[in-house]
C-alpha cells in the first residue's frame, strides 16, 4: 500500500464557553502519488484537518501515522522537523513575511532545513523561476499582485522538496485567471509523486482532484459523492 498519511480516530474539540466537536472521529488514509480536495461548508472543520495534517495543532484524540510512523503531538523539535522535510502549507492569504523580498521568503524556508545561505538562495531563485516570476525576486509582498504572492508562497512551500502539500482554500482570494493558474501549478506538482491535498470552496476545482472528500460538522459526509456512514 502507498499510504502516506493515515488517519485513525482523529477527533479534535476546542473548548470556549461550549465544547466545540470540529472533528468527529475522521478515519481516513492519504496516498502518495495522488491529489484531494476537501470541501465543506464554512465551519465543517477543513481547516482543523489540515492544521493537524501539518502538524501544527494537536488532535484531541487519534493517531496520525505518516510514513508508517506514529506522531507524538507532544515532541515538537520533531515534528519541526518533519514539518521543514517532508510537509509544505500553503495559506488562503499566502502569509509571506511583509518586510522581506520574495527571495528572502522563499530562501528563509530553506534555512530551515540546516542549509547554507547560498545554497538556500539559488534553490530559491530556481524554484521562484520555475514558477515564471523570475523577474519578481526583489520585490516586497506588497509590490506583487495577489497570484504573484500565491506563486511565491508556492515556491517557499516547495523549496524543500516536500512529499507533501498541504493547501488551505489556496484560490479563495484570487481572481478567476489567477486561481485556475495556481492551481494548474498544484496539479502539475502530482507529477512529481506527491501527496497534495487543498481545501476548497471552487468546485471546478475540486472536481479535477483524484479524491473529493466532502466535510459537514467535523464528519465526513461523503467521498467521491459516495455517502459514508458514521
Ligand atoms: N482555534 C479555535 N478555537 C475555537 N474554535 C475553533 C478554532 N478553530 C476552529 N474552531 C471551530 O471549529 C469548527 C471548525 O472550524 P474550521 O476547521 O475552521 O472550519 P472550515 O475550515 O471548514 O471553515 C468551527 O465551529 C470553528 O468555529
Ligand atoms: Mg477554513
Amino acid at each position: 500500500m502507498n499510504n502516506l498519511i493515515s488517519l485513525k480516530k482523529i477527533s479534535k474539540n476546542f473548548i470556549l464557553n461550549n465544547k466545540i466537536k470540529a472533528l468527529r472521529n475522521i478515519n481516513f488514509d492519504f496516498e502518495l502519488g495522488k491529489i484531494y480536495s476537501i470541501v465543506g461548508p464554512s465551519g465543517s472543520g477543513k481547516s482543523t484537518l489540515l492544521n493537524i495534517l501539518s502538524l501544527i495543532d494537536k488532535p484531541s484524540s487519534g493517531n496520525v501515522k505518516i510514513d508508517g510512523k506514529s506522531i507524538d503531538f507532544n515532541n515538537h523539535d520533531l515534528n519541526d522537523k518533519i514539518r521543514a522535510s517532508s510537509i509544505g502549507i500553503i495559506y488562503q492569504n499566502y502569509n509571506l513575511l511583509p518586510d522581506f523580498t520574495a527571495l528572502e521568503n522563499v530562501s528563509l524556508a530553506g534555512l530551515a532545513l540546516n542549509k547554507n545561505n547560498k545554497i538556500s538562495l539559488n534553490e530559491a531563485k530556481k524554484t521562484i523561476s520555475n514558477l515564471g516570476l523570475s523577474k519578481r525576486l526583489d520585490h516586497f509582498p506588497s509590490e506583487l499582485s495577489g497570484g504573484e504572492n500565491q506563486r511565491i508562497a508556492i515556491a517557499r512551500a516547495l523549496i524543500n522538496k516536500p512529499k507533501i502539500i498541504l493547501a488551505d482554500e489556496p484560490t479563495g482570494n484570487l481572481d478567476h485567471k489567477s486561481a485556475k493558474n495556481v492551481f494548474k501549478i498544484l496539479l502539475d506538482l502530482k507529477k512529481s509523486n506527491r501527496l497534495i491535498i487543498f481545501a476548497t470552496h471552487n468546485r471546478e476545482f475540486a472536481k479535477l482532484s483524484d479524491c473529493k472528500i466532502e466535510m459537514i460538522d467535523g464528519n465526513i459526509k461523503s467521498i467521491n459523492g459516495k455517502i459514508q456512514s458514521v
